[in-house]
C-alpha cells in the first residue's frame, strides 16, 4: 500500500474559511490525503486566504515567499492557494508567484480533486469560477469520524449588500442560501459525530432564505436535533433581523444569548456613505427590541474607524453609540483600501488620525468587556466543556454568552453542557466552579 499524502492548511481569515478548510480536507481525502499539523513533512501546502484588509491579503504574497525556499529544498511540494485571495488575485498569483500549482477560489473548491491531479500531472491549475452547480452536493458526504463539541455549518454564502468598503460582494459573490434540509442532514451527522453546539455560518446568515420560516425556521428545526444543545449564529446584518428571529431569541431555548451585529459606525453621514442602509438610531431601536426579547442578551459588533472624510465629531459618534449601547466584547478596524470597491476612490484619512481613533475606540471596547465579564462573577452560567486546561485537572469550555471559562473538573467533562458558578475574571477569560 502506497503511504498517504500529507495535506497542511494554514486558514486565513474568517470562520466560514474555518469551515471551507475543514471540507477541502474532506475532499482531498478521496485523493488519499490525510490532514498533518506541520507544513515540514507536507506533500501538499494549502493558504485558505482572506482579502478583506490590505494586510490580511499582504501575508499571503509573504507566505508564499517562505514557502518558496521550502520548495527549493523539497521539489515534489505542491503548493496550493485558495480562498479569497485566489478568487480575486489568481491571475495575478500565478503570475507573480512560480512557485503555486494550484489557484482555488471558494465557489469551486469541489473541482480540487481533479485540479489536484491536474497538478500531479505536471499543470498548473486555476479555478476562480462562480459554476452553476452547488459545491456542497458535488462535495462527497461528510466522513462520520469522531470530532470535538462545537462545529461551523455553512448554510449561506455571499453578499449582495455592498458596503462601500467591502470586497465580500465580489469575492464570494450573490447571497445563496443551501436548502434547509441538506442543512439538517449536515447537522444530524455532526452530532453523531460528537458535535453539541454548531454556529451557523454565513456573510450575511440572517438574510438565509433557504426555509420558509427564515434563519428562525432552520433554527427552529435544528433545535429538535437530539443531542444538539446549543445554536449560534454569525454575521448578520441590522437590516435583515426580522422580528421572527427577535422572537426566536426569547423562546428557543437552545438558541444562545449571544448576538454579533456589526453597526461599522455611529455617524448617520458615515453610514450612509458606506452604504449601510440604516441610521444609528435604528441600530439603537434594533437593540431596545432585541433586548426587550432577551434582556440578557450579549451583544457584539465590528467597527471601523478612519473610514474616508470621517471627522472627530463622527468619531465621536461612534463612541457615544458604544457607550448607549455596552458592548460585551467588539472587533475595530482601521480602514483599509480595497480595490474595485467604491470607497477606494475616495482620499483617505492621514494614517496617524486612524492610528489615534483606533486606540481610542480600542480603550472604550476594552473597558467595556471588562465591566462586562466582572459583572458575571458571582453569576450562575452554562458551560459546554472543550478541551483540557494547561493547568492538570482544568478543563476550560464556553459559556452560553461565548465567555472562555475554565473550570477545575475531570477532562470526562468534555462534551457536556454543565451549570458553573462564576468566581473570577481575567483579562480574557473567566474562572468558575461546577455547581
Ligand atoms: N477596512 C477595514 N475593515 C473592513 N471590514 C470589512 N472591510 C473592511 C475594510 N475595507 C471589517 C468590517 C466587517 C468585518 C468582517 O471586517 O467591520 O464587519
Ligand atoms: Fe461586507 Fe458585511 Fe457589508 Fe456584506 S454586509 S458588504 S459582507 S460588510
Amino acid at each position: 500500500m502506497t503511504p498517504p499524502k500529507k495535506l497542511f492548511i494554514k486558514t486565513y481569515g474568517c470562520q466560514m474559511n474555518v469551515y471551507d478548510s475543514e471540507r477541502m480536507a474532506e475532499a482531498l481525502g478521496g485523493q488519499g490525503y490525510v490532514t498533518t499539523d506541520t507544513q515540514d513533512d507536507a506533500d501538499l501546502i494549502l493558504l485558505n486566504t482572506c482579502h478583506i484588509r490590505e494586510k490580511a491579503s499582504e501575508k499571503v504574497f509573504s507566505e508564499l515567499g517562505r514557502l518558496k525556499l521550502l520548495k527549493d529544498e523539497r521539489p515534489n511540494l505542491k503548493i496550493g492557494v485558495a480562498g479569497c485571495v485566489a478568487q480575486a488575485e489568481g491571475d495575478e498569483i500565478l503570475r507573480r508567484a512560480p512557485v503555486v500549482d494550484l489557484v482555488v477560489g471558494p465557489q469551486s473548491y469541489h473541482r480540487l480533486p481533479a485540479m489536484e491531479a491536474a497538478v500531479q500531472a505536471g499543470a498548473r491549475a486555476l479555478d476562480t469560477d462562480f459554476p452553476a452547480e452547488d459545491k456542497f452536493e458535488e462535495l462527497k458526504a461528510r466522513p462520520k469520524a469522531a470530532r470535538g463539541p462545537v462545529a461551523f455549518l455553512t448554510v449561506q454564502e455571499g453578499c449582495d449588500k455592498f458596503c462601500a468598503f467591502c470586497v465580500v460582494p465580489y469575492t464570494r459573490g450573490a447571497e445563496v442560501s443551501r436548502p434547509a434540509d441538506r442543512i439538517l442532514t449536515e447537522a444530524r451527522g455532526l452530532v453523531e459525530a460528537g458535535v453539541r453546539e454548531i454556529t451557523l455560518l454565513g456573510q450575511n446568515v440572517n438574510a438565509y432564505h433557504g426555509h420558509p420560516g427564515g434563519l428562525a425556521g432552520l433554527i427552529d428545526d435544528l433545535a429538535k436535533v437530539d443531542g444538539l444543545e446549543r445554536i449560534r449564529y454569525t454575521t448578520s446584518h441590522p437590516n435583515d433581523m426580522d422580528e421572527a428571529l427577535i422572537v426566536a431569541h426569547g423562546t428557543q431555548p437552545k438558541l444562545m444569548p449571544y448576538l454579533h451585529l456589526p453597526v461599522q459606525s455611529g455617524s448617520d453621514r458615515i453610514l450612509k456613505a458606506m452604504n449601510r442602509k440604516h441610521t444609528a438610531d435604528q441600530y439603537v431601536d434594533l437593540i431596545a427590541r432585541i433586548r426587550a426579547a432577551r434582556p440578557d442578551i450579549l451583544l457584539s459588533s465590528d467597527f471601523i474607524v478612519g473610514f474616508p472624510t470621517e471627522t472627530e465629531a463622527e468619531f465621536q459618534q461612534t463612541l457615544d453609540l458604544i457607550r448607549t449601547i455596552g458592548f460585551g466584547m467588539s472587533y475595530t478596524f482601521k480602514y483599509s483600501t480595497r480595490p474595485g470597491t467604491p470607497a477606494a476612490e475616495k482620499p483617505q484619512l492621514p494614517d496617524d488620525v486612524t492610528t489615534d481613533r483606533l486606540h481610542r475606540l480600542q480603550s472604550l471596547i476594552t473597558k467595556q468587556q471588562r465591566s462586562v465579564q466582572e459583572s458575571m462573577v458571582g453569576r450562575d452560567v452554562s458551560v459546554l466543556f472543550e478541551k483540557a486546561g494547561r493547568m492538570p485537572g482544568q478543563v476550560i469550555g464556553k459559556s452560553d454568552y461565548l465567555h472562555a471559562v475554565h473550570v477545575p473538573a475531570p477532562v470526562q467533562m468534555i462534551g457536556y453542557v454543565r451549570r458553573v458558578r462564576i468566581t473570577t475574571s481575567g483579562p480574557n477569560s473567566l474562572g468558575g466552579e461546577l455547581i
